[in-house]
């Protein structure tokens, strides 16, 4: 994307554009377990919007306060400005798990205009940006809260490298995410190319701009999934 595209799609504009993400944002399906491999995501998409999280634990991470050293659960999060890490940060709360942020090696920039086109460009490349930091004790963890912010209708880049370093064949997997209007239903698909056979428990969109007041509906989720 150019600057001019940038500056005209802003996260306002997002939220216009949340219909058409819907209809276009079908991507995905499963070919074959997490595979490092560019896959072109193909149209799927599972779990109703509203379904899966379990318990938060940082792994580089921080347990929360129930956390035991037996704990199953792991809250992984990408989150540029926040609004994410604040629904991850609720789950941690309300579940025991540890908690792992996911972060790039080489830092975003801060500027919001200029990520538009960063990522973008990511994308276009199919660019896997390395991790900062991997999970220890991966395969301890049978409940995954992977959650991230919608990028171009899509999940960011680094949440594609994220899945190909850690298998989440067999594990339950809950999917949360905000946006300016894009459903993280709609990027599952993208987990799934890479990922076939990933089993996921529900998914869970917030909106970025109001994520504080809509917290609670964190709690319903994971009710209604039966993970706390
Ligand atoms: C590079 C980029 C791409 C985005 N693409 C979308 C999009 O496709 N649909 C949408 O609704 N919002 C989009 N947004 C808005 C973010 O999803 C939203 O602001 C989100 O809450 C940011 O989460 P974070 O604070 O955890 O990074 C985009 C934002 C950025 C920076």
């Amino acid at each position: 994307m150019n600057e001019r595209t940038a500056a005209i799609i802003n996260r306002r504009r997002f939220i216009g554009l949340a219909a058409t993400a819907g209809a276009t944002a079908l991507f995905g399906g499963a070919l074959a377990g997490c595979s490092s491999e560019s896959t072109e995501p193909r149209a799927s998409q599972s779990a109703a919007d509203e379904a899966a999280p379990e318990r938060p634990t940082d792994t580089g991470a921080a347990a929360s306060p129930e956390a035991t050293a037996s704990s199953q659960a792991l809250v992984a999060v990408f989150s540029w400005s926040g609004h994410t890490a604040q629904v991850a940060d609720r789950i941690h709360e309300l579940v025991k798990s540890d908690y792992f942020r996911i972060e790039p090696a080489e830092p975003y920039t801060d500027d919001y205009n200029a990520l538009l086109d960063v990522a973008q460009r990511e994308q276009d490349e199919d660019y896997r940006p390395a991790l900062a930091a991997s999970v220890d004790n991966w395969d301890e963890y049978d409940t995954i809260y992977l959650g991230f912010p919608v990028w171009w209708y899509h999940v960011p880049q680094i949440i594609k490298t994220f899945v190909t370093e850690h298998d989440l064949t067999g594990k339950t997997v809950a999917v949360f995410g905000t946006s300016g209007g894009s459903s993280v239903a709609s990027t599952l698909g993208n987990i799934e190319a890479l990922c076939p056979g990933v089993a996921f428990a529900g998914n869970l969109t917030l909106d970025g701009d109001a994520v504080a007041s809509q917290l609670d509906r964190v709690d319903t989720w994971l009710g209604d999934l039966g993970l706390r």
